[in-house]
């Protein structure tokens, strides 16, 4: 009964038509790394007491499936070094309306935890590999022993299938642009799907400035001086470009031009922070604090209707803010909402 009632609940709409349909859930904003253009140098943490519990995100998650949304990201910080987190995509992933989960993590427990959480209900994994030059993965990252893990947890994934794989490449001129190529030969080689990303102004340290953007543009003709390739239709609602390389290896390139261009018009993502935040966009400097709500005993239907009023204000997107010239670095640190 309580499915019926779920399916039937008015869907998330926003102020410009466009229809929430995936979640990013950060599960935490804690990090075992701490990469150049993500982590501040001190960075200040959610004390425990604010963290959702997985009874906290699975009301949340329920009200939010009775409204449509069905593709749910678990995000940091890094998702797995929340305790348990296992148990919460099992969870998660029993709600009615929920079709996929799917995480994003810097892969650094992958290798003991991809066969739990695949058991569990995981679908695919991100794993974020800015470098393919050990030192300087390690560098970026600041973790010495990161580079064999990591390998060792994006090949774990694959064997335990977990379907698509794919590798996360922030690229910053001057830190990892010459490896472009190398990325995409990597995945020639292993069949995991690159994405590469534009590099974006959340960075804690405020190194981000629009010399190191290397944009989608220059990454694409990086890619042709060696690689016959073509773009594919791009699926509604997505944030990236899609081309493949014209070799009949099949291989898939996704570049994530949110800065130079966003594709805010048909945006279909909500975000709940780790500290049971709504924030309808990335670039959005408003949340709305649903945590609230569900530790003073409101009732579902007041729940959906806050959510609703949130997401009803969600921003039209970095597009504004570029086009107002007011992208400024640093509207909120990347591991406190996990991209
Ligand atoms: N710009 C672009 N991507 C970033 N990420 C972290 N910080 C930034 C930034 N400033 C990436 C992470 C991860 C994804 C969620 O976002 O490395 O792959
Ligand atoms: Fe951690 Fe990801 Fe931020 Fe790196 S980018 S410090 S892995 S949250």
């Amino acid at each position: 009964m309580s499915g019926y009632f779920y399916s039937h609940r008015m869907q998330l709409v926003d102020s410009f038509g466009r229809v929430a349909r995936k979640l990013r859930l950060s599960v935490t904003d804690r990090c075992n790394f701490k990469c150049d253009f993500c982590m501040p140098l001190k960075p200040t943490w959610i004390p425990s007491s604010e963290i959702l519990t997985f009874d906290e995100i699975s009301r949340v998650v329920k009200i939010l499936a009775s409204m449509g949304v069905s593709k749910i990201r678990l995000t940091g910080g890094e998702p797995l070094v929340r305790r348990e987190i296992e148990k919460c995509v099992k969870i998660l992933k029993k709600v009615p309306g929920v079709e996929t989960i799917s995480m994003t993590t810097n892969g650094y427990f992958l290798d003991e935890k991809a066969a739990a959480l695949k058991e569990s209900g995981l679908d695919s994994v991100t794993i974020s590999l800015h470098s393919l030059k050990p030192e300087r993965y390690e560098q970026i990252v600041g973790r010495k022993d990161a580079f064999s893990k990591v390998l060792s947890g994006i090949k774990r994934a694959q064997a335990v299938g977990l379907s698509p794989v794919k590798l996360n490449c922030v690229v910053i001129r001057g830190c990892n642009d010459d490896e472009i190529l190398d990325f995409v030969e990597l995945g020639r080689e292993t069949g995991l799907v690159v994405r590469f990303i534009e590099y974006m102004p959340f960075d804690g340290k405020n190194m981000w400035n629009p010399d190191r953007l290397v944009t989608g543009a220059e990454i694409i003709s990086k890619i042709e001086e060696k690689y016959r390739i073509e773009r594919l239709p791009r699926e509604h609602g997505s944030t990236s470009l899609t081309y493949r390389i014209k070799d009949g290896s099949g291989t898939l390139i996704n570049i994530i031009t949110t800065m130079s261009q966003p594709f805010c018009r048909d945006c279909d993502r909500i975000r709940l922070s780790a500290d049971g935040k709504i924030v309808p966009c990335l670039f959005s400097r408003d949340d709305y604090d649903v945590k609230k709500l569900l530790r003073n005993n409101a009732s579902d239907e007041e729940i959906a209707d806050f959510i609703r009023s949130a997401f009803m204000k969600k921003f039209a997107g970095v597009e504004t803010l570029l086009k107002n010239g007011e992208v400024e670095p640093l509207i909120r640190p990347m591991h406190t909402i996990g991209g």
